[in-house]
């Protein structure tokens, strides 16, 4: 998170005493990635953060490859993903790859006897339906539909659902999730012509600390594995904080659309970057005003990406037979484009109203035996005249 963010109480000067008012010291930690040259924060707690007091079975969460190598166009029924109670079982990985693992979840219940960090991967939650609180050991964020919520690797967090009626579109993300580069000046600022803007961040707030001793279950995802440490202290006993990694939320109905007299290539909904994919909010937003235009995309090879478009709401303009929920995978090697009819039926229409969200991925994806069982199985059929 390229900005400066602090809560609570923190010493003057870093890496010294922080007297504790009834005596005693806070214990320093340095959050940092990318070695000691990426983002980082400092932490100060109340008990040391390193006391591990027993250490469980493991759990092995990785996804069941169906289709390796694929070629087909598919349509998956996101709704059709059965709601489990807890947050971590009701994950489906459904098209994943060495650097990105894309699923969907409707969890039911909030995460209240454990802890959950992804050592792993940078978390993206997509929050399709349900509200609630992300918990976290550096504050709380407030979330509702429309949310995305970044969780950098390593962050300990709970979730708190306000309903049982929650789908999440989710990327567990091998490579950092970053702001695109082209939107930052070199200090890290988002510049005039990006589609959003600091003030639009959903920063950590309301930092609670937990002065507690006893056994405290941490559910740790790495290398696959869902690890279960016991720890001797609560992991939420940070008193303050300061620095630049955090969690952080974004609502999509804050990205301001790019518009243009002709079709805007998908670079303009580019929301979020990584090294290995990229994701993309379409909003709803006015068409091209070129006298001539077509607002329907031209047919396109993304030769070397997988792009995968999740349908949030409204009318998706290009696509006949997609509702909410519903994931496109459009994979790299063949071409695509809008479906029969559609092109000439965009042709004077003056906006959209879709709500989508698209990450390409610049390496083929797997295909999973859970998205198989939510595959239409004809999809890439449909533009067939
Ligand atoms: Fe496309």
């Amino acid at each position: 998170m390229p900005i400066y963010h602090k809560l609570g109480k923190i010493p003057h000067k870093r890496h010294t005493q922080f007297e504790k008012p009834n005596g005693g010291l806070y214990y320093e930690q340095l959050f940092g990635t990318i070695g000691f040259d990426g983002m980082s924060s400092l932490s100060y707690h109340v008990h040391r953060p390193t006391q591990v007091k027993e250490i469980g079975k493991a759990v092995d969460m990785s996804p069941k490859i169906a289709v390796e190598k694929n070629i087909t166009s598919r349509k998956l029924i996101g709704f059709d993903v059965q709601p489990k109670d807890d947050f971590l079982e009701a994950r489906e990985p459904l098209l994943v790859n060495n650097d990105v693992h894309i699923g969907l979840a409707a969890p039911k219940k909030s995460i209240t006897d454990y802890f959950y960090k992804n050592a792993d991967a940078d978390e993206m939650l997509f929050i399709h339906k349900g509200s609630g609180t992300l918990k976290t050991f550096l504050g709380n964020i407030p979330f509702e539909y429309g949310d995305y919520l970044i969780i950098p690797r390593g962050m300990i967090y709970q979730i708190e659902f306000d309903t049982e009626d929650n789908r999440i579109l989710y990327a567990e993300s091998f490579h950092p999730i970053y702001t695109p580069k082209r939107y930052r000046n070199w200090f890290g600022q988002l510049l005039e012509h990006s589609p959003y803007c600091e003030r639009d961040y959903k920063l950590p707030q309301d930092l609670q600390t937990f002065d507690e001793k006893g056994a405290f279950l941490m559910k740790i995802k790495k290398q696959g594995m869902l690890h279960q440490l016991v720890y001797a202290t609560h992991p939420f006993d940070v008193v303050g904080w300061d620095g630049y990694n955090f969690p952080y939320g974004f609502s999509i109905h804050n990205f301001e659309p790019i518009t243009g007299r002709v079709h805007q290539p998908p670079p303009v909904h580019q929301t979020f970057e990584t090294s290995a994919f990229v994701v993309c909010s379409f909003c709803p937003r006015l068409y091209d005003y070129h006298p001539k235009a077509i607002p329907a995309p031209y047919n396109h090879s993304n030769i070397d990406s997988d792009e995968v478009l999740y349908y949030v709401d409204g009318d998706f303009m290009s696509r006949t037979g997609i509702g909410p929920g519903y994931i496109s995978l459009h994979p790299a090697g063949i071409p695509h484009g809008p479906h029969p009819g559609t092109y000439e039926v965009s042709i004077g229409k003056k906006g959209t109203e879709e709500l989508a969200v698209m990450i390409d991925t610049f390496k083929p994806l797997m295909v999973t035996e859970n998205a198989l069982k939510i595959d239409d199985g004809k999809y890439y059929k449909s533009w067939l005249e």
